[in-house]
């Protein structure tokens, strides 16, 4: 029993390491051409929770008609939460 424990507790690691290495790059691919990485550090940003930021990129991905799907805006919203904003609510 302990074993399987173990090994869903690595297999939820994984899967979030995964998770974040996609937020980076389809952040890479599709939202650096309009502001670098200091735009999330700026002092007047104007995200002040996690509700903000996904509201945020979810207004930035479709106006670019990239077409996300929720999985993926939500994995670019966990890179951007964890590298930069780090909210916990
Ligand atoms: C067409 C240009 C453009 C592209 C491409 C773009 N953005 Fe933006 N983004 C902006 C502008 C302009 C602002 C500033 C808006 C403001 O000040 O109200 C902004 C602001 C933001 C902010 C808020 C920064 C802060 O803390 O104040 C986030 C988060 C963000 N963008 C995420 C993204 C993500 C994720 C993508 C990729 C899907 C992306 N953006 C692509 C133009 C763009």
């Amino acid at each position: 029993m302990k074993k399987i424990l173990l090994l869903a507790a690595f297999f939820f690691i994984g899967t979030n390491v995964f998770a974040n290495d996609e937020g980076k790059e389809l952040h890479s691919e599709s939202c650096i051409m309009c502001h670098n990485d200091t735009m999330y550090t700026r002092l007047e940003s104007k995200i002040e929770n996690h509700y903000g930021l996904r509201r945020q990129v979810s207004f930035c991905s479709s106006n670019l008609g990239i077409g996300w799907f929720p999985d993926e805006e939500d994995a670019v919203v966990d890179f951007l939460n964890s590298n930069y904003y780090k909210f916990n609510n």
